[in-house]
């Protein structure tokens, strides 16, 4: 069957495997093709086993794949063939050079863009989705289009705003769909030509479309802000344990101010995830390139808060453990960085972990979904942390049980049958506020939340 547009996305990670799932499924009549270097992931995006679990993802593969969804590692026929390249690789953070612990690291999107240009033989729209700097659509631009082919490539942004655990639902009914380009004819025309592809499913008002400098600047301040809002709830949280006010209680407060609103005020032991840090330092990175010391000074603070608030919790645990973790069993519950994942990077939990094992305090991990990406995270200390999937069989015989995730599953356990099988006096740090404080303290427990008065037996 001939396909009436050829699509490519270059890099099957996270963005890119679910985004192209979604637009396969809801535009049968577009071939998506999804390329990445790394064959073995590849390998796995064919298989029963996806390289990444997203709640809904495994039906739509199956539904889509090899019918118009195609995983391949074939990047040169994938380039030929594509009218539009979406382009959804890495861009971590420097870790070298100049700019390094800040800047964001463009290696792989330079790659890219050079690939793209030598094995096309047609003009084509490159689709910016991974989080770029502002003003990286200009460098995009330069090398693509000083070529001796006569083929134009116009750059359109197109940041994906969808958030771990809740990708598939966040494509199939967004907040907004953002496509910025150039105001030339040629870039109103790519444009358009992407508001095409949502328009199949994303009512028309909630396609936005700017210049391509406002769109790529948006994907960082959202997050920034996202970021800015879990800071300074965190940064009262701290106040709260000062003074007995209770950090749920004036986030549902103030949350109820339609101004303010109730979402992102969840106080926590830390925000994780592979972007909000990474995102906020490239924004840093940026105003101080640009002079803008204050301005950089400002979105930096929310990074250190939130380094602060791990490092607090860590303390928290310590102080309350009478001073010593060295030898203790201590079970951690939970190790992806939310919820209905199993990604783990910038997890609080790593840091955590780290913290306590520095202390020589025996460390146990579970979660449901995590272990993997866990064991590689802490492979450093192998010997002395044990990885256990059961919740129960990790808190056994442990002086302290942390929340570090808020898995549905840590709700319902039977914190009665767990209390029996720790070490007395015990200890319950929830670093989510998921659970029912007051009665794990009436059942024996001494308990520890965020932005609360401690509940302890002693
Ligand atoms: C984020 C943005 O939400 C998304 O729009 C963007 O495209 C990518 O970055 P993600 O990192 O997947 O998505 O997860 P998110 O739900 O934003 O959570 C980030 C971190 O903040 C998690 O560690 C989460 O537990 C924490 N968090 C979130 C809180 O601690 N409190 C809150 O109220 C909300
Ligand atoms: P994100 O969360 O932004 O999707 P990931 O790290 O999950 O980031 O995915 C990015 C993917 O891009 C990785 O699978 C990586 O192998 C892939 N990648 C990086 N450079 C290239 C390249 N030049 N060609 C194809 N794929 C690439």
């Amino acid at each position: 069957m001939a396909f009436e547009k050829n699509i490519l996305c270059i890099g099957a990670g996270y963005v890119g495997g679910p985004t192209m799932a979604v637009i396969a499924a809801k535009c049968p009549q577009y071939k998506v093709v999804v390329v990445d270097v790394d064959k073995e992931k590849i390998k796995a995006w064919n298989s029963d086993h996806l390289p990444i679990y997203e709640p809904g993802l495994d039906e739509l593969v199956e539904k889509t794949r090899n019918r118009n969804l195609f995983f391949s590692a074939d990047n040169a026929k994938g380039i030929e063939e594509a009218e539009i390249i979406f382009v959804s690789v890495n861009t971590p953070t420097k870790t070298f050079g100049h700019g390094a612990g800040k800047a964001a690291d463009l290696q792989y999107w330079e790659k890219t863009a050079r690939e793209i240009l030598a094995h096309s033989k047609s003009s084509k729209i490159v689709v910016e989705k991974s989080t770029l700097p502002v003003r990286t659509a200009s460098a995009m631009e330069r090398i693509l289009n000083e070529n001796s082919k006569s083929i134009h490539f116009e750059v359109v942004s197109n940041p994906e705003f969808l958030a771990e655990g809740t990708a598939i639902q966040d494509l199939e009914s967004p907040d907004r769909v953002l496509i910025g380009s150039r105001e030339s004819p040629e870039g109103i025309k790519a444009r358009k030509a992407i508001v095409e592809i949502y328009a199949h499913w994303v009512p028309r008002e909630r396609i936005i479309q700017s210049n391509v400098w406002s769109s790529e600047l948006s994907k960082l301040t959202a997050n920034a802000f996202l970021a800015q809002r879990i800071s300074s709830i965190n940064s009262i949280s701290a106040l709260c344990e000062k003074t007995e006010a209770d950090i749920d209680e004036v986030a549902h407060a103030i949350g109820m101010d339609s101004r303010i609103g109730p979402k992102f005020l969840k106080a926590s032991v830390g925000f994780g995830g592979s972007c909000f840090k990474k995102d906020i330092l490239n924004l840093v990175y940026i105003c101080d390139s640009y002079g803008l010391e204050k301005v950089a000074r400002y979105w930096e603070a929310v990074v250190e808060i939130n380094e602060w608030q791990e490092s607090r919790f860590i303390q928290n645990m310590l102080e309350n453990m009478f001073s010593t973790v060295a030898g203790k069993r201590i079970a951690l519950f939970g190790f992806a960085f939310k919820a209905n994942t199993g990604d783990t990077r910038e997890s609080p939990a790593i840091y955590v972990a780290q913290g306590l094992l520095a202390e020589k305090a025996e460390v146990v991990i579970t979660d449901p979904k995590a272990l993997k990406n866990a064991r590689k995270d802490l492979k450093d200390f192998k010997k002395r942390v044990i990885f256990e999937a059961d919740p129960y069989k990790a808190a056994k015989g442990a002086h302290a049980v942390a929340v570090l995730t808020e898995w549905d599953v840590y709700r319902d356990l039977d914190y009665r049958r767990i209390l029996k099988s720790m070490v007395q006096p015990a200890f319950l740090f929830d670093g989510r506020n998921i659970l029912d404080h007051k009665k794990l303290f009436e059942m024996g427990y001494n308990v520890f939340a965020i932005g609360k008065a401690p509940l302890k037996h002693f």
